[in-house]
């Protein structure tokens, strides 16, 4: 298959020939009269009114041929009856017979032939249309028995951010986002292998990075055997969809969740309070070297990191609405200071903050969080040793907030579930730290997005626009 570049392919006119064939051949013929008449009697033209309407052949309304082939008739007995008698009567009589069966035979011949040729002409026109219909609107892609692309619309190039170059004859591997499992691509193998044809939803990832989710329908083309010879790929972008329907997802859970909360705040943070007020009590009832003190205290611990991952849970499930106004690094890198002061992950760090007179506008408590939150990711995943670079870039429309790690990185199977609530891969997380944050972001009506660049590392990029600080007047 190959790319067609017409713009208007699809809705062009039936081909017209250049010379209008029937009017040439009758005026043809009414010359061959002319010169029949003239000529001796015994010379036979019939041949040559059979010959001229082999003409015919070319023309693209078959059915033409016969309003030449009465024509054609009329002049032969025109001739017949207007050329005097003489002594070749009979001869001429048989000629004048002899040349209607003769145009005649040919006539239908023509006939069917020409019909056979535009049937053809209109199957191959409605196959190149409809392949024409198919790539302006669907991706596009040819790949024989192994896998290796042979073939790539314009649109498919568009999507995957490759060139058609840099496509051509490499494996359809190179698009493979990582989050299908084998046995996925194992299934569909066997299904277009055995000639049958598969349709599923698909996450690609593009030249750039970036990932994006096609709805696809292979189809393997059959050899006289029945054997593939090659597949032929019609894929939709669906990436759009799909992320609505995550939202809907976490939006259905988000609402279950925050009626989750409000239970967990009345049913456990009451009775944890009571309970850590009563080991207070007990505990300061003890001797002071008496060894149960100890336990005591442990359990208290206990107990408050149990109201943290509460406090953390409602937070996330029932934010507050944000209070705007100007801050400054001098204040956050202040408040920072003193939540990671006495953290121990912090110890080894060394932290390069944006410079202390950078401006910007979101809730001081809220964004203080998010940034707590970011940066504890960084410092964890970096095992306590490295470096956390806090940059701020601006533009008319939005802030930047950027901090990068020189961590690991994040693996793909991680990426595509950071935001999720209580997803962890620490023993002691919660996993409620991005979602919280993500979600006072949005609150702001920014976005919050983490990537992991070729350099290495992890950067989170907190986006707020710059109309806050409207909003904050
Ligand atoms: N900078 C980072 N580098 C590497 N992995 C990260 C980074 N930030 C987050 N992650 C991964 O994302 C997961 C989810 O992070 P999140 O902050 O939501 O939860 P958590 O840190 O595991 O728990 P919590 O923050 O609630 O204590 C982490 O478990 C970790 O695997
Ligand atoms: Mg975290």
């Amino acid at each position: 298959m190959r790319p067609i570049q017409e713009p208007d392919r699809f809705s062009h006119p039936p081909p017209t020939p250049p010379v209008q064939l029937t009017a040439l051949t009758l005026a043809l013929l009414g010359i061959t009269f002319v010169a029949d008449v003239w000529l001796p009697a015994e010379v036979p033209v019939g041949p040559v009114y059979g010959a001229l309407l082999l003409l015919m052949l070319w023309e693209v309304r078959p059915n033409r041929v016969f309003l030449v082939a009465g024509v054609a008739t009329m002049l032969i007995l025109t001739e017949l009856v207007v050329s005097e008698p003489g002594p070749f009567n009979g001869i001429r009589m048989v000629n004048a017979i002899a040349g209607i069966a003769g145009v005649w035979l040919i006539a239908f011949g023509i006939q069917r032939y020409g019909y056979r040729t535009a049937e053809r002409q209109r199957a191959l026109r409605d196959a190149e249309d409809l392949r024409y219909a198919l790539d302006q609107s669907a991706i596009l892609a040819t790949t024989d028995v192994k896998g290796d692309i042979t073939f790539v619309n314009d649109t498919f190039c568009e999507i995957s951010k490759y060139s058609r170059e840099e496509l051509l004859g490499r494996n359809h591997r190179i698009l493979n986002s990582g989050l299908h499992p084998p046995e996925f691509f194992k299934e569909l193998w066997r299904t277009i292998a055995h000639g049958r044809v598969w349709r599923g939803e698909l996450r690609n990832r593009a030249k750039d990075g970036s990932l994006y989710w096609v709805d696809t329908t292979i189809v393997p083309f059959l050899d006289a055997t029945g054997r593939p010879y090659q597949y032929v790929s019609i894929r939709y972008d669906i990436t759009e969809r799909k992320a609505t329907e995550a939202r809907l997802r976490e939006q259905a859970s988000l609402a279950q969740l925050g009626r989750m909360a409000a239970v967990v705040a009345h049913e456990v943070r009451n009775p944890l309070a009571g309970i850590r007020g009563a080991l207070q009590v007990i505990g300061q009832r003890m001797a002071p070297d008496a060894t149960e003190r100890g336990i005591v205290t442990e359990i208290v611990n206990r107990v408050d990191t149990l109201n943290a991952i509460v406090e953390d849970l409602l937070l996330f499930a029932r934010p507050r609405p944000p209070v705007i106004r100007e801050v400054t690094f001098a204040e956050l890198s202040a408040k920072l200071q003193t939540q990671l002061g006495n953290d121990p992950a912090f110890a080894q760090i060394e932290i390069r903050m944006a410079p202390a007179d950078v401006r910007m506008h979101a809730d001081p408590e809220m964004f203080t969080l998010v940034m707590l939150n970011l940066m504890t990711n960084a410092a964890q995943a970096m095992k306590g040793t490295g470096c956390i670079d806090v940059s701020v870039q601006e533009n008319d429309v939005w802030y930047d907030v950027l901090v990068a790690d020189t961590g690991p990185g994040i693996p793909p199977d991680v990426q595509v579930r950071l935001f999720e609530p209580f997803f962890t891969t620490k023993a002691r997380g919660t996993g409620l730290g991005l979602a919280t944050a993500r979600r006072i972001i949005e609150s702001h009506g920014g976005t919050l997005t983490l990537a992991c660049p070729a350099t290495g590392g992890t950067v989170a990029t907190v986006r707020l626009p710059i109309s806050l600080s409207a909003e904050a007047r």
